[in-house]
Formats: C-alpha cells, sequence, structure tokens
C-alpha cells in the first residue's frame, strides 16, 4: 500500500495529489488571469462539480448541449492542472474556471485582474465524511484507515489541499470586496433556484424565472447523478472505482451525523474553533 508522501507532491507547504500534479507548476504560476474569468474556488468535496453545472448553464442561458455532451472538467477546468491547459485555450470569454488552491497561492494575474471568485462552503464534517469515501474509490489517493484515523490527518492537514480552515481563512481573508460571492452548499441543498439567482445575478446574467427553474431541475442530485458528463463514470476504474463508492454519494447536508460518535464531533468541534480563534470573520453554520 503506497503512503501518503508516496501519492503526493509537495508545492509551497500544500500537499497535491501525484495524480494531474506535479511540484513544477511553472504553467500556473505564469497563468494569465482575464478581468472577465469567473473562478469557482472550493476546498474538494465542497460542491465543486455541483458549482461546475450550475454556472455552465448560467453563462449559456440553460442549453443544455454542452451540459450533456463535455464532461464538467473540461468545460470548467482546474488552472492549476498542466493537463487542462488545452481546455482552458478551448474557452470563449468569460471563462469558467476552477480551483481547489488556496488564495495565497494564486499567480499574481489573479490578484492584478478583475476575475470573480465564486466560493463555495460546506460544513467540514461533510467536507470530511465525502472525503472519506472519496478516498475509498480515488485509487490515486491514501487508504483513510479507520474515520478516526482520518479525522486525525484531516485536522492536522495532513491530506491532499491541506487544512480546510487555512483554506477558507485564506480566501475570506482575501480583500476581493465585491469579487467574491459566498456561497454553501447547504442553502443550494435547502433552496437551489434561489442559489442559482445568487450566481446568476453575481455573473451579471438576468436569466428569466424560467430559465433559473430549468438549471435547478437540471442540477438536481438525482439529474447530475444520471448525467455522464456530470458523475464522472466515464474515468477509468484504475482512476475511479466506483465498486467501492459513487462520485455522487449521497448529495445531502448532515450526513456526518450518520458517522461521527459525540467523542468525535467534540474532537472535531473544538479543533476548528481553535484554528479559527480571533478570525474576524463567523462561519454559515454553527459547528455543534
Ligand atoms: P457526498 O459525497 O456527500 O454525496 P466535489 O464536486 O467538490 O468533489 O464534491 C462532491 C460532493 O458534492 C459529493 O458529496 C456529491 O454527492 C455532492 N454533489 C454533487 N452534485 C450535487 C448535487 N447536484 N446536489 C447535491 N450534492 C451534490
Amino acid at each position: 500500500m503506497s503512503s501518503f508522501e508516496d501519492l503526493c507532491v509537495q508545492y509551497r507547504g500544500i500537499p497535491l495529489p501525484r495524480e494531474g500534479y506535479s511540484e513544477d507548476l511553472k504553467f500556473f504560476e505564469e497563468f494569465n488571469f482575464k478581468d472577465d474569468d469567473i473562478l469557482i474556488v472550493t476546498y474538494p468535496k465542497s460542491g465543486t462539480t455541483w458549482m461546475q453545472e450550475v454556472l455552465t448553464l448560467v453563462l449559456n442561458g440553460g442549453d443544455l448541449t454542452p451540459f450533456q455532451t463535455i464532461p464538467s472538467w473540461q468545460r470548467v477546468p482546474w488552472v492549476e492542472i498542466k493537463s487542462m491547459v488545452e481546455h482552458v485555450e478551448q474557452l470563449k470569454s468569460p471563462r469558467p474556471l476552477s480551483t481547489h488552491f488556496p488564495c495565497n497561492l494564486m499567480p499574481s494575474s489573479f490578484l492584478t485582474s478583475k476575475a470573480k471568485v465564486i466560493y463555495v462552503l460546506r460544513n467540514p464534517k461533510d467536507v470530511l465524511v465525502s472525503s472519506y469515501y472519496f478516498h475509498h474509490m480515488a485509487v490515486f489517493l491514501e487508504d483513510p484507515g479507520t474515520l478516526d484515523e482520518f479525522i486525525e490527518k484531516f485536522l492536522k492537514g495532513r491530506v491532499i489541499f491541506g487544512k480546510w480552515t487555512d483554506h477558507v481563512k485564506s480566501w475570506k481573508c482575501a480583500e476581493l470586496g465585491d469579487r467574491i460571492l459566498f456561497i454553501t452548499y447547504e442553502e443550494m441543498i435547502q433552496d437551489l433556484p434561489a442559489g442559482v439567482r445568487r450566481v446568476s445575478n453575481f455573473v451579471g446574467r438576468n436569466l428569466s424565472e424560467e430559465v433559473i427553474q430549468k438549471v435547478a431541475d437540471n442540477c438536481s442530485f438525482k439529474s447530475m447523478k444520471d448525467n455522464k458528463m456530470s458523475n464522472y463514470s466515464t474515468v477509468p476504474k484504475e482512476t475511479l472505482d466506483f465498486d467501492k463508492s459513487p462520485f455522487m454519494r449521497k448529495g445531502i447536508a448532515g450526513d456526518w451525523k450518520n458517522h461521527f460518535t459525540s467523542e468525535q464531533q467534540a474532537l472535531f468541534t473544538s479543533a476548528i474553533r481553535k484554528e479559527l480563534e480571533g478570525e474576524s470573520f463567523t462561519l454559515p453554520w454553527s459547528l455543534d
């Protein structure tokens, strides 16, 4: 069994999966952000794919063709993955882009541009549970061990992209003003049309209520689970083993309650609170 160190590369203090990444990210450091780019930012397992689908449909006014014919990662590519450069080059402006990077690792052109950011936040306990299952299915990641062991790794940042708290802090503290929209996974669960409306207003598309409803219907969990262009089922089994877990797994808020013991919950909450002590922002949900 391969160790975490074998499976990751380190980039400026952040562990990245060796699959898709290298220590040499010169192409990313030289990435040229444009003023009208729209960047989806997430800590992994926070609802990246969901927002990629919402943004695709919002930007093209609800046209389902690309959504049904092109995989999500080609339509809204990750800027820090070298094999995605060709997809980025094919995008028309405004370019929908994705990143899992913390703000402090963004290339200088990002800070000087007016590119907009949609940051999707998800309750870290649900992020952890989702990630736990993803570690079982993603052949290129370390075996997560027991939930206790995985909680310890997650809290120490011994997971891909480092600590959840560092990621959130970096983007919450970045002085991006109205360039950044914070939206939660939980609010999209509660009222997806309202979430689609927020995204659409933020990117300057005034969609009719009919189109907003169409986008929400096509981005429901069921609809995305059935869409081969959203559900990652086209990825070979050597990379993602769907016999272990589906990528579109449960799609709910609060699944942590089915997994955490009260001791794990207390330990997790106090560790996250400690990491966020003294920060000027508050989280949109109670950690209890
Ligand atoms: P679960 O494992 O809790 O089900 P990411 O895209 O950042 O990797 O996040 C994946 C998580 O988002 C998974 O969570 C997945 O099921 C969930 N997800 C994806 N599309 C969704 C949708 N339309 N509605 C609700 N959850 C969705």
